[in-house]
């Protein structure tokens, strides 16, 4: 344990020191509970978890793999409850050589998926619903609430906004291009003020494979969303709407954000195509001075734009029914970060400036399912890596999670991508007129810009910048996902320190403003070969979520021999993507 700095932090904890073990360490006087693993029950009787007779049926109702985002929707519906709620994770991707004996590693071992195991993959994604309880200092989940629910890759969605319907997006099993089976490598994602959750599509290009990614009538338009002739999975060999040559527009129903409510089981998820189409983290909201709800968006890719949505009409606090479909009519903005200082939030909207028929875009519809090449043609500026894009709810700042970019050349830096090779990432601060008002405007046209801080361990790697009193425990490398707890503190998230700085990803905390800004003290360390996602605490602060996804995930690391059983260590379970909760062993608040 480092000694507690005499800085002047607000944190009290003592910080971790950096490391890399099969077992995840948080500070002193905290403890971690494991609230649900990968395999667990979600939904009625589902089946013990055997991790070597695994079938779709039980897939289907068990909870998902790779957990990212995580809400906390307290019970009842509009409450601050901190002790009951729905926990809303989502499930990004599949590690079939970690899931499965007999894979191996890379594409090669994922083509030898049998049509059973893609299929356990496809039920393995999506999002899972549970219901949890605390009780005596310990959460649990309720089996058999009847809000538990699973949402996979085959779950019907409707579509909605100006795509819905566009030949684009109409294929052989849904020519009213309407409606879709199911939502993939929901990476991220946010709320509503009304309660619903959105989840957001990331990478949903590595699913399909096909020779039409480079030779049919869409070959440019897969190019720009990184569609390639062979996918990163083998489901096409089992699945016709994985293969472009067959479907050549499933693609394009996905990499959207979905909007559900998680306090009806029932309810269809609606993908709302107003939000754009691109590789979104997440989308959280901040309401604008006027009532509008405004959602910030990163596309995470190298050299790829920061978006935001303002919805046309402000919210209605007073009638949830009456916010059901807002976010079909708005604005979505794309982001030029100008050297001055400003950011200035550019429309894109079909007619304005350069998105014209003369350019290809016949409609918003069109605007919208090639939302990247319409943000290209307005300029927007290349970004390294946007993740997560989150007001501070304390002083109306936005903070955007810039993960890495490696290939950036010192030809392409500008000042809010200050350094080339940027393999430890950056964090900048958008400032909306009337930030720390209490009216931040968050859906003005024009913001001002900040670094907040650059990671890499500073003396060792160039460019590396916190507060002066950051200790040798306190550096972070790649910034993934964030949160702030009710005094406005930043909690970071990491995804990529093993590769980028040979330490395990984890969690960091640091007062946003006042002396101790930018002093970010290490508090939570991951299980090795896994990054961590979601972190969401409870109204109270008394508890922190966090997905811990992909453990084990290391070179050469595989179901017969993985390089930690964390967190079941029993011989023969693999490593268990699961979420976990942070509790002060005194019942105190996360960082008192
Ligand atoms: Fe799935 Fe942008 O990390
Ligand atoms: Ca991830
Ligand atoms: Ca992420
Ligand atoms: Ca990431």
């Amino acid at each position: 344990v480092v000694p507690m700095t005499d800085g002047p932090s607000t944190l009290g904890f003592a910080e971790i020191r950096h490391g890399m073990a099969q077992r995840d360490a948080v500070a002193e006087g905290y403890e971690i509970q494991t609230v649900i693993r990968w395999g667990d029950a979600v939904v009625g009787e589902a089946p013990a978890f055997n991790p070597l007779a695994q079938t779709p049926a039980a897939q289907e109702v068990q909870f998902g793999y790779n957990n990212d985002f995580i809400d906390f929707r307290p019970l009842p519906q509009g409450s601050r409850n901190s002790d009951s709620g729905l926990l809303v994770v989502n499930h990004e991707y599949t590690d079939t050589q970690l899931m499965f004996a007999g894979i191996g590693a890379g594409r090669t071992g994922r083509m030898r998926a049998t049509a059973d195991q893609s299929r356990i993959e496809l039920l393995a994604h999506g999002l899972s619903v549970v219901e949890i309880r605390k009780a005596d200092g310990r959460w649990a989940v309720v089996p058999n609430s009847r809000y538990n629910r699973r949402i996979t890759g085959e779950t019907p969605m409707r579509v909605s906004g100006p795509a819905a319907g566009h030949d684009l997006l109409k294929t052989s099993a849904d020519p009213t291009g309407t409606r879709v089976l199911g939502t993939l490598n929901n990476c991220a994602g946010g709320n509503t003020p009304w309660g619903t959750v959105i989840t957001s599509e990331e990478n949903f290009n590595q699913y399909f494979s096909g020779s039409a990614a480079t030779t049919g009538a869409q070959a440019e338009a897969y190019r720009r969303y990184g569609i390639a002739a062979e996918g990163t999975y083998g489901w096409f060999r089992f699945m016709d709407r994985f293969d472009l040559n067959k479907e050549p527009n499933e693609p394009n129903r996905f990499g959207w954000n979905v909007e559900f409510d998680p306090y009806d089981p029932t309810a269809t998820p609606v993908k709302r195509t107003a939000m754009g189409r691109f590789k979104h983290e997440g989308a959280t909201h901040a309401i604008s001075a006027d009532g509008r709800v405004v959602f910030y968006q990163g596309d995470d890719e190298r050299f790829d734009y920061v978006y935001k949505f303002v919805t046309a009409r402000p919210w209605n606090p007073n009638d949830r029914a009456a916010n059901r479909d807002l976010l079909d009519e708005g604005t979505l903005y794309v982001a030029r970060f100008h050297d001055d200082g400003r950011v200035e939030w550019l429309p894109l909207v079909h007619g304005q400036g350069p998105l014209t028929a003369a350019n290809g875009f016949a409609s918003q519809a069109e605007v919208l399912i090639n939302t990247r090449r319409a943000a290209d043609l307005l300029q927007a500026t290349p970004m390294d890596r946007p993740e997560d894009v989150e007001a501070n709810p304390a002083t109306g700042r936005v903070y955007v999670m810039l993960t890495n970019n490696s290939n950036r050349t010192a030809q392409q830096v500008n000042r809010a991508n200050p350094r080339a090779a940027n393999t430890h990432g950056h964090v900048v601060e958008i400032i909306p007129p009337g930030a720390g008002t209490n009216a931040a405007d968050h859906a003005a046209t024009e913001a001002r810009w900040a670094i907040f801080l650059m990671a890499g361990k500073p003396g060792t790697d160039a460019g590396a910048r916190y507060h002066r009193a950051t200790t040798d425990a306190g550096w972070l490398s790649c910034p993934d996902n964030c949160a702030f707890d009710s005094k406005g503190r930043i909690w970071i998230a990491t995804d990529g320190a093993p590769s980028a700085a040979g330490v395990a990803d984890g969690i960091w905390a640091a007062d946003t403003m006042g002396a101790g800004r930018a002093l970010t003290k290490q508090f939570y360390r991951a299980p090795t070969g896994a990054e961590v996602c979601g972190p969401c605490f409870t109204p109270d602060d008394r508890t922190l979520f966090l997905a811990i996804q992909h453990p084990g995930d290391d070179a050469g690391s595989t179901f017969e021999r993985p390089s930690t059983r964390w967190p079941d260590f029993a011989e023969g379970m693999p490593p268990r993507p699961a979420v976990i909760a942070i509790v002060k062993k005194d019942g105190g608040e996360i960082g008192s």
